[in-house]
Formats: structure tokens, C-alpha cells, sequence
């Protein structure tokens, strides 16, 4: 049974438009099949059949050549996914910290198991890899939104909140959990700007910087070997929230400096 609004009319369309908006970022087109999938996954739910001649067509590519990539990666889903994904962390660390315990728990009480669906199409549950967030273990996410230090308890009033159609905001980050569809359409390049909303490193994740500043760490200079090889010639202090930083804005300025400022640390204390 065909679980999507066939390819014609005014979904072509508007498909077609999308595809060219995406792939005129790419000097080459095929580089743009990753956001083209979840194009396809923002439209269908899923990586339909239909959606893969698509994306070959577009793209100049055969239909293996897109099923081999769709199958490749986790994110993409070959069977209609539900509005919710629901992804525990049962990775080394999440796991020994409760990880495995909180996906038998959601599992028995939805009556689904890994990569499997609800009945009525609300929740798809998944075991998931390191969503390098092991300092707030165990990790739980929907629809790749944190929901951070989770017990089954606290993961079951979710989901059961999901269920009921009632808002669920995660613990950090966005202000609230959109559907499957809405973030697919995200990734496939198109921002809905809500990139800003909340925190996106809190005080654990910036344990580390904040402990550098208060000793007077730097990352050692690089050598003469390092600039034969390519490496980085001018090291620059990575600044949270900054260019070089993978750090979203810190919820509270680190202790011993303003945030966004190494203000904590003396230029003396670097040579
Ligand atoms: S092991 Fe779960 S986020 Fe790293």
C-alpha cells in the first residue's frame, strides 16, 4: 500500500523547485544527495520508491547508486517512519548508565522494538550510536533533540506525552520537538529559525574549557613538522561559541572570564 501523495502535479512541482534550490549549492549535483534524501523523507516520511527515482532523475544518478547511499546511512528510513523517532542511546557509556534499561522499558510499553513503528504511526523506536553527549548520560533523543540524564520513568512521561499529542520540550536546545516531516525539511537545507533556541552546551559539556581557563591550558603550538605536513601553521584558541568553536553558546559565562571572551586567560600563560 502506497503510504504517500503520489509524485505528480503540484508535488512535482514543488519538489522539482526544492531539488534546484538545493542542488545550486554543489558545483557538482550529485553532492547534493544526502539533503535530496531527506527532501524526500520531509515529503514522504520516508525514503519511498518513489522518492529514489527522484532523486535520480534529478540528479543524473542510476536508482542503485541512490538506494546504495539511502541504505548506507541509519538516518534514512526505507519503511514509513512515525512522526516521533525516538532514539536511546545504548552506546557504551549511556548504556552502563541506564541506556539499555530505558529501551526495554519504552520498547514493553509500545509493544515495538528496534526500528519498528507504532500502530498508529506516532513513535519509531531505535537503538542509537554515541550522539556525543555522553556527559549527560544517559541520552535520549527525539527527533535528534536532547533529552538529557533520562530514567525509564522520566523517558516513559515523554513518550507518553508524545502519544497524547501533547507538547514535549527537550532539556536542551530547541523549545519544543517538531515532527519527523518538519526536521527532515531542516536537513534537507531549509531552516525553520529555530537554530537559536535555548542552550546548546551546558555546564558539563564546558567542564573542560572552563577548567583550561581556570589553569592556564592552551593546545601547544604547532611545530615545523606540523607546517611540513599541513597542519594547522597559527594555532587559535578555539572561544565557545565562536568560529572555531564547536561549542553552541554556554548557558552561563565560564567561571573566571565573560562568555564568548578568553578573558580568563592571560596571553603570557599561552607562550
Ligand atoms: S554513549 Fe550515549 S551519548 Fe555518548
Amino acid at each position: 500500500m502506497v503510504s504517500y501523495e503520489p509524485y505528480e502535479g503540484a508535488k512535482t512541482e514543488r519538489m522539482a523547485a526544492d531539488a534546484a534550490a538545493i542542488t545550486a549549492r554543489y558545483p557538482d549535483p550529485r553532492s547534493a544527495l544526502l539533503p535530496l534524501l531527506h527532501l524526500v523523507q520531509s515529503e514522504d516520511g520516508f525514503v519511498s520508491p518513489d522518492g529514489i527515482a527522484f532523486c535520480a532523475a534529478t540528479l543524473g544518478l542510476t536508482t542503485a547508486e541512490v538506494s546504495a547511499v539511502a541504505t548506507f546511512y541509519s538516518q534514512f528510513k526505507r519503511h514509513p517512519n512515525g512522526t516521533y523517532t525516538v532514539g536511546v542511546c545504548t552506546n557504551t557509556l549511556c548504556a552502563i548508565m541506564g541506556g539499555d534499561a530505558i529501551f526495554d522499558e519504552l520498547s514493553a510499553h509500545l509493544g515495538v522494538g528496534h526500528d519498528e513503528t507504532t500502530a498508529d504511526g506516532a513513535i519509531t523506536l531505535e537503538r542509537i550510536e554515541c550522539n556525543a553527549a555522553c556527559d549527560y548520560a544517559p541520552v535520549m533523543m527525539i527527533n535528534w533533540e536532547f533529552f538529557d540524564e533520562q530514567t525509564p520513568e522520566s523517558a516513559l512521561a515523554v513518550v507518553d506525552k508524545l502519544i497524547a499529542g501533547e507538547p514535549v520540550a527537550p532539556t536542551r536546545g530547541a523549545s519544543s520537538v517538531c515532527t519527523f516531516k518538519a526536521m527532515s525539511r531542516v536537513l534537507a537545507g531549509f531552516p525553520d529559525g529555530r537554530a537559536g533556541e535555548g542552550v546548546g552546551a551546558g555546564p558539563a559539556t564546558l567542564a573542560g574549557a572552563r577548567l583550561a581557563r581556570e589553569k592556564g591550558w592552551a593546545a601547544p603550538a604547532a611545530t615545523a613538522s606540523d607546517a611540513a605536513s599541513g597542519a594547522q601553521e597559527t594555532p587559535v584558541a578555539p572561544v565557545p561559541g565562536g568560529e572555531q568553536s564547536s561549542v553552541d553558546t554556554p548557558s552561563a559565562p565560564p567561571s573566571g572570564g565573560a562568555a564568548g571572551t578568553d578573558s580568563g586567560r592571560k596571553a603570557s600563560e599561552e607562550a
